[in-house]
């Protein structure tokens, strides 16, 4: 490796390398925490942006993990230096992660500012905490590696395997109509989550995990290596040893993060069947690295892309099956001729070099091209008098005879109305009906929540129903599934057309067309709007004000205006 600059010439130098008062306190207080010269002269500083919490049980293992990055950047002659940053626990944190992602990739983006970083590890996972980390990064520009947080292991309830959400879902509706005691439902409790970290289904986190690595920005086939597995903390030192490198080269973000890179980062997630969320993420993402990408190109490399890894909730196995059956990496290696391989990593090498060797161990967990899951990829894009602007389904995740499919609408006016009516015996419902959720978008919720996944009425459960035609403009969590219409935009609480579906109204849904539209005359629709009437913003101060102000609709991945672009980032004055 040829250095391409000096020590003079690292940014942390302006805090370290001067003779001036200022670098005088910088360095004497280096020493307060107990370093020496030696330490530090000369060398990159690597910030080690942790999202460790007791409010985030996916990231039990960061506090161990930053150790080992830190291992890393010793060894390599860098200075590491460990910020805490905002978690967003996915479990915890109400009403929505989503809410606070761009708040965390403001964390991100100023730490890095104002601290004398040269180059940062990110260790996140639960899904807001990647496209969060990684748009702060992307819009700081330093040398940066993603350390994933990596999947737990399975879940296991009486022998039998318990995946995170997916299960927890399908056994909930076994509940509700009586099929499994509490006793059983206890258990799972206890069984379903075994281990520190991520959610091990193909949800957001996965999802997430996989298309950084497929963007380039992770070791490659991190994303795929159990939290549990010795590997981990051997990828943790290791990403910890190349970022140092990655500085010395002058490495960034945006010279991986290209629009073909993230072409390869879609294409994995259509592969893999992973979550809606994706999408929204990506899309801000890309928004930060200057590269271009929009619902429509995510459409088009869908249907292009087969869907070859059999994970729930699309389909049978977990992600340490696949871990075993050879990872991203190997599933990569199955879509050559659909990637773009000449695409760099941080190492430094291309994608293709580091496909290279890969290996499909198992043909059940990760196909061929040949003997795919589903000729196309898990997710479509629907337009039509409903969502003018874009709406999604996760099609693999459905039961296809209700991907072409009409019906009258049930229409809840927000998720509270929901809440009291879904199981009403009176609520005038059939399987056939469109269940609409309105005001659970990005300024509706607020922060567009993970309820569109609306409950199959319970009547219809104790039939037998289990998966209906369901229509939202909130998104749904990527361990879920059924046949879920999502992120339709506009949204209702802005006025989008899905604010004047009213119930009885006939919904068409065809996903081969790509349609989604209300069987009702431009006319009424227009009458409609000039009755409606706007709702008061949910959060009028603080952060939920600048929120509302700023949020961008789903279709432009709800990044704050202010935020999206590349213009650079002033350094700080010292003086
Ligand atoms: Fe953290 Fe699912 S709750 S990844």
């Amino acid at each position: 490796m040829t250095p391409k600059h000096s020590p003079q010439d690292l940014r942390s130098h302006r805090w370290f390398g001067r003779e001036d008062f200022r670098s005088f306190g910088h360095r004497s207080r280096a020493k307060q925490a107990g370093f020496t010269l030696d330490d530090i002269a000369g060398k990159p500083v690597i910030a080690i942006l942790n999202t460790w919490s007791d409010a985030n049980p996916c990231h039990t293992h960061f506090k161990l993990r930053a150790e080992d990055v830190k291992r890393g950047v010793w060894l390599a002659g860098g200075f590491p230096m460990e910020i805490p940053v905002l978690t967003l626990g996915e479990t915890f944190m109400k009403p929505s992660t989503m809410l606070y992602r761009n708040l965390l990739a403001m964390d991100a983006e100023e730490a890095l500012r104002a601290y004398p970083a040269d180059g940062v590890v990110l260790l996140g996972g639960c899904d807001k905490t990647v496209p969060a980390l990684m748009m702060g990064a992307t819009s700081a520009n330093l040398p940066a590696i993603f350390v994933p947080a990596g999947p737990m292991l399975r879940g296991n309830w009486r022998g039998q395997v318990l995946g995170s959400g997916s299960d927890a879902w399908k056994y909930w509706d076994d509940k509700r109509v009586g099929i499994i005691d509490d006793c059983a439902w206890r258990e799972m409790e206890d069984g379903i989550a075994r281990s520190f970290g991520t959610c091990m289904t193909m949800g957001t986190a996965s999802t997430m995990a996989a298309t950084v690595d497929a963007l380039g920005m992770t070791l490659p086939g991190a994303s795929s290596i159990p939290a549990a597995d010795s590997l981990h903390p051997r990828m943790a030192s290791m990403a910890g040893r190349r970022i140092v490198e990655m500085v010395w080269e002058d490495l960034k973000p945006r010279d991986i993060m290209t629009t073909a890179a993230f072409e390869n980062a879609v294409t994995a997630a259509m592969a893999l069947g992973g979550s809606t969320n994706a999408i929204i993420h990506l899309i801000a993402m890309a928004g930060r690295a200057g590269a271009t990408l929009d619902l429509d190109r995510f459409d088009g490399l869908s249907k292009r892309t087969p869907f070859i890894a059999d994970i729930r909730p699309s389909g049978r196995y977990l992600m340490e099956d696949f871990f075993y059956a050879g990872g991203l990496r190997a599933a990569l290696s199955r879509l050559r001729g659909l990637l773009n391989l000449e695409c760099l990593t941080v190492t430094g090498r291309t994608l293709g070099d580091e496909l290279d060797d890969a290996i499909v161990s198992n043909e059940e967990v990760i196909r061929s091209r040949d003997n795919p899951l589903g000729p196309e990829g898990g997710v479509a894009v629907l337009r039509g008098n409903l969502a003018p602007d874009g709406a999604v389904i996760k099609h693999t995740a459905a039961d296809p005879t209700l991907l072409r499919h009409s019906g009258p609408a049930v229409v809840f006016r927000d998720y509270n109305d929901l809440d009291r009516r879904i199981d009403d015996p009176d609520l005038p419902v059939t399987a056939d009906s469109v269940l609409v959720l309105q005001n659970a978008g990005p300024l509706g919720g607020p922060g567009m929540p993970e309820w569109g996944m609306l409950p199959i009425p319970k009547k219809l459960l104790a039939q037998g129903v289990r998966d209906m035609v369901r229509i939202s403009d909130a998104r749904m969590s990527g361990t879920s599934y059924g046949a879920c219409v999502l992120h339709v935009a506009p949204e209702s609480f802005v006025g989008g057309p899905l604010a004047f579906v009213r119930d009885g109204y006939v919904v068409e849904l065809d996903v081969p067309a790509r349609r989604l539209s209300l069987r009702v005359s431009d006319e009424e629709l227009a009458a409609r709007r000039a009755a409606w009437t706007p709702r008061e913003i949910v959060y009028p101060r603080g952060y939920g004000s600048l929120y509302a102000q700023h949020v961008r609709q789903a279709d432009r991945g709800c990044d704050f205006d202010f935020l999206e672009g590349t213009a650079p980032i002033a350094d700080p004055e010292i003086h």
